[in-house]
């Protein structure tokens, strides 16, 4: 990981506004960590469908992260599957190859067999197993369907695989089609992540300050921190892009403190638009656009 230019400056171990949904960085506001609860939860009572929809950047990826760990520790074997825009037979050879499937990966029926063989040897050790689907509103129908016949597997005890959605809230109406009814009536679980409020903005980035290096943190002030959280709409994706930016121009000035120009400065660079900005009564800016709807930095490697 790239070390941000003003690390030394203000003493941070680590970036404190880093754009990966790092677990290590988790501020566990209460959604957050009922979401967590929840597919935790849902995996463990084997009924199938889980649902976790957002809002880009409210932290669904990060959730899901989470409980990566969470099944790591318990040894459930998982398949996460972040590229959603696949064929179906891709998705086959994705979900072969993240389950470590002994077959040839390019047959879906070899592995629809591998698959089957696995869930019922870790169903006879009283395990389950786990498909993740990040960015799911992406997915083509014919996937979704096949998502939807790999959740018939099942015993006595349930369900075999647990299948865990999660995307942006075009999601929910994707699932609303007549097509697709039958998965609808199969979600057991929902969650929702909904953007932070103005307390828990000011909460986020004093535990992300803390958790590089700097508790305590005095560089933003709690009338900065209701200004951040409002031109971010409390959107974390939003709030770090604004913190870490104004880390840079507080560094590139010699200061200590973000203040209000150091704002509008970082905004305008952005060409960030909030209610009430001068942008946002003229028209729409830049992140108001439907293919952007926020400033948006990908991962390598991460299909969001
Ligand atoms: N609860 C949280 N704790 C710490 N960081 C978070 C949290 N929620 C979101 N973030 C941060 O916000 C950014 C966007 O989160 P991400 O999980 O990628 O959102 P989404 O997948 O919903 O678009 C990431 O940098 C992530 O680290
Ligand atoms: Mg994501």
């Amino acid at each position: 990981m790239q070390n941000a230019i003003y690390n030394a400056y203000f003493g941070f171990k680590e970036n404190p506004f880093n754009i990966s949904p790092d677990p290590e960085f988790l501020y566990r506001s209460p959604q957050h960590e009922e979401a967590l609860a929840n597919l935790t939860y849902g995996v463990r009572s084997r009924r199938g469908f889980i649902v976790l929809t957002g809002e880009v950047g409210t932290g669904k990826t990060t959730m899901l992260e989470c409980l990566r760990d969470v099944l790591d520790a318990q040894r459930t074997e998982f398949a996460f599957i972040f590229n959603s825009r696949l064929t179906p037979d891709q998705f086959f050879e994705m979900m072969a190859y993240d389950f470590d499937l002994k077959c040839d990966r390019k047959s879906k029926t070899d592995v629809l067999f591998a698959l089957n063989n696995l869930l019922l040897e870790q169903a006879h050790r009283n395990r389950t197993c786990v498909l993740i689907v990040d960015e799911a509103h992406n997915l083509e129908w014919e996937v979704l369907e096949e998502i939807r016949l790999l959740g018939n597997l099942e015993n006595r005890q349930g369900k075999l695989l647990q299948i865990i959605l999660s995307g942006q809230p075009e999601l929910d109406r994707k699932l609303d089609a007549p097509n697709l009814r039958q998965l609808k009536q199969r979600v057991v679980l929902r969650c929702t992540l909904n953007p932070l409020t103005p307390e828990e903005t000011a909460a986020y980035v004093g535990t992300r300050m803390a958790r590089a290096g700097m508790p305590n943190q005095r560089v933003f002030s709690p009338e900065m921190l209701e200004e951040i959280h409002h031109r971010a709409r409390g959107i974390p994706r939003v709030i770090n892009l604004l913190c870490d930016n104004l880390l840079v121009t507080a560094f590139a000035m010699e200061q200590r403190t973000a203040t209000e120009e150091m704002l509008d400065e970082v905004c305008q660079d952005l060409r960030l638009d909030w209610p009430g900005s001068a942008r946002d009564r003229r028209g729409r800016g830049r992140y108001e656009t439907a293919d952007e709807p926020y400033p948006h930095v990908s991962l390598p490697g991460r299909g969001d």
